[in-house]
Formats: C-alpha cells, sequence, structure tokens
C-alpha cells in the first residue's frame, strides 16, 4: 500500500515497451495482484502462460512456476523478480535422487506423476504433471496396468489417493508452509468462529483435511469463498490468498487459518517478490529462467499431457 504511484507507473510503462505480459500467482503480495494482467494458481498460470502472445513473460510467482512458463515457451524471454524465490516441495524431490530411485525399481514399470511443484529435471522424468486443480482427474486417467509414482508432496498425494481410490506409491515430500498448520491451532480457531466454513489446501496434512469442510486449489478457493452460504470461513492457505479472496468475495469474513505460532502463514519464497524487483526484471530484462534445450523438452511432453487432460 505504500508502494509509490511512480514505481508503478514505471512498471506499466516498461511492461507496455517490452510488450511483457504480468502473470502472478495468488500467495504474492497485495500490490503485485492489483498490477498483473493475471492472478491465479499454478494451473490457470500454466495455460495463460501457453497462451500469450507477448515477446516477455515477468513470473511473480515462484521459480518451478516461471521455468513452467518457459518450458511451453522456448523463444520467450521469461524473467521472475527473484531468482532464488524455491520451493521445499522443488527441494525435497532433487532430480538425480529420483532418476537412481526410478533406476533401482526399474522392474516396477512405475507411471510417474509429478505434482507441478517440483525442478524441470524432475518433470523430465515423469508421465504427466498435474496441479492441485486437476490432480484427481490427473490420476483418474492414469493407465490401471502399471503402478504409480506419485512425486514430491505425500500430503497432496494422501488426499488424491483418497479421493480416487487408486493406490499410489508416494514421494516423502512436504510444503513447509502448510504443514504448519495443526488439528489444535484450527480447532482453536474453529472454537471462535463456530459456524465457519473451513477451507483448507491439500497440502495440509490429513489431520488439518479432515477438519476441512472443503479442500482444494488456491482458485478453486476463489469459487468456493463467494458461494458459500455463510458469512465466516476460515481459509488454511499461505496468507497472500486472503488478499484475492477478499476482492472477489468482499461481503464474505475471510479469517486466515493459525498455526500454533501465529495468527497466518506465509510463503518466505512467495514473498521475496517485490514490486521494486519487479520493475528491475522488465527494466534489465534480468533475472532470465534458461535450462538446457534436451530437458526444456523432456519436460514439455508430461506438461502438455497434463494441459491436454485437465481441458
Ligand atoms: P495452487 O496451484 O493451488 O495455487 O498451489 C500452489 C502452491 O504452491 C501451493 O502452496
Ligand atoms: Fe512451495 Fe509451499 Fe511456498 Fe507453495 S507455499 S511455493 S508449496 S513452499
Amino acid at each position: 500500500a505504500t508502494t509509490s504511484i511512480d514505481l508503478k507507473e514505471e512498471i506499466l510503462r516498461l511492461k507496455k515497451e517490452r510488450n511483457a505480459v504480468i502473470l502472478a500467482h495468488n500467495y504474492q503480495v497485495g500490490e503485485i495482484q492489483d498490477i498483473a494482467d493475471y492472478v491465479g494458481d499454478s494451473l490457470g498460470l500454466a495455460y495463460k502462460a501457453q497462451e500469450t502472445d507477448c515477446d516477455v513473460i515477468a513470473f511473480c510467482g515462484v521459480h518451478f512456476m516461471a521455468e513452467t512458463a518457459k518450458i511451453l515457451n522456448p523463444d520467450k524471454t521469461v524473467v521472475l523478480p527473484d531468482k532464488d524465490a524455491g520451493c521445499s516441495l522443488e527441494q525435497s524431490c532433487p532430480a538425480d535422487q529420483l532418476e537412481a530411485f526410478l533406476k533401482e525399481n526399474a522392474e516396477k514399470n512405475y507411471y510417474v506423476i509429478a505434482y507441478i511443484n517440483c525442478s524441470a529435471g524432475v518433470k523430465a522424468l515423469c508421465d504427466v504433471i498435474c496441479t492441485s486443480g486437476n490432480a484427481v482427474k490427473i490420476v483418474n486417467n492414469a493407465p490401471e496396468d502399471r503402478p504409480i509414482l506419485f512425486v514430491p508432496d505425500a500430503n497432496l498425494g494422501a488426499w488424491v489417493m483418497e479421493q480416487t481410490g487408486r493406490k499410489m506409491d508416494l514421494w516423502q515430500g512436504s510444503c513447509y508452509v502448510h504443514v504448519e498448520f495443526t488439528r489444535d491451532s484450527i480447532n482453536k480457531i474453529k472454537e471462535e468462529y463456530p459456524d465457519a466454513l473451513v477451507v483448507a489446501h491439500p497440502e495440509c496434512t490429513t489431520a488439518v483435511r479432515l477438519l476441512a469442510d472443503e479442500v482444494c486449489s488456491t482458485e478453486k478457493m476463489v469459487d468456493y469463498c463467494k458461494n458459500a452460504p455463510v458469512k465466516n470461513i476460515i481459509v488454511v492457505t499461505e496468507s497472500g490468498m486472503l488478499h484475492r479472496l477478499q476482492k472477489e468475495a468482499p461481503d464474505k469474513n475471510l479469517i486466515a487459518g493459525p498455526t500454533d505460532k501465529c495468527a497466518c502463514n506465509d510463503c518466505r519464497y512467495m514473498k521475496m517478490n517485490t514490486m521494486e524487483k519487479l520493475r528491475n526484471c522488465l527494466r534489465d530484462l534480468a533475472p532470465t529462467v534458461e535450462m538446457p534445450e534436451k530437458v526444456r523438452a523432456r519436460a514439455e511432453a508430461p506438461i502438455l499431457r497434463m494441459l491436454e487432460q485437465s481441458k
């Protein structure tokens, strides 16, 4: 809210000069969401990246999201405000470890499904990608005659197994933000708002998910809150989501899900992006996302399969 009008104008001017599109995830700070051309979840952002005819994509999110945009647009310049905006899920599954695991278990002939929160190197080893918005659909589409390996989020994987009835072997990764919500912390806030509905992201633990009235991706939370029959809604995900929800469902009282330590929970990676850094990346056309063409081409196939299957 304290950003100068000059900085906003500079961003809009540079965007025009560069013929750029600004894509932002639902967890970005409010000012970035407000200046973006599109705000959404990982799936919506992947579709927008695929569709754009701009020369430059300024991706305000975390690295794997910008990387996905680059995989789909090898000839475009993809810049991100902070190249160190990582993700604990991505870090929990290094490509060389997955490769070694698949080699050791070659006789299983796994059908590998990767949650989009992973590196291009991991995507290149997989059969299909999914996001929290289409994971149930993608798993339902998996061949019946092969065992499934789901990487890297064990919590999302457990939820999808319940939803689909398909058994899967789960890589033991997790999101450091969503595992901070506990049964105690959510029960406490429910006591304060006994009539509230609870919506939670599937990266939460099973114990927290069981307390939720709805489990869904960040984008689906928008519709859920808009259409909810009550005023009070407890939103168990990263706190940036509240800005988007307040804009889209202004008549609702949206309450951030607390952890045992805090009233709400930020992703430090998502919050590395600032308006200054967004200006700088449009001005300098750096930092950019780059990767070897061989990895890119191998990572593109499972993403395209996902986009095709989740239409
Ligand atoms: P969504 O695709 O639901 O926006 O989730 C992305 C993410 O990083 C959740 O932590
Ligand atoms: Fe990764 Fe979790 Fe941050 Fe999402 S909230 S980007 S899963 S660390």
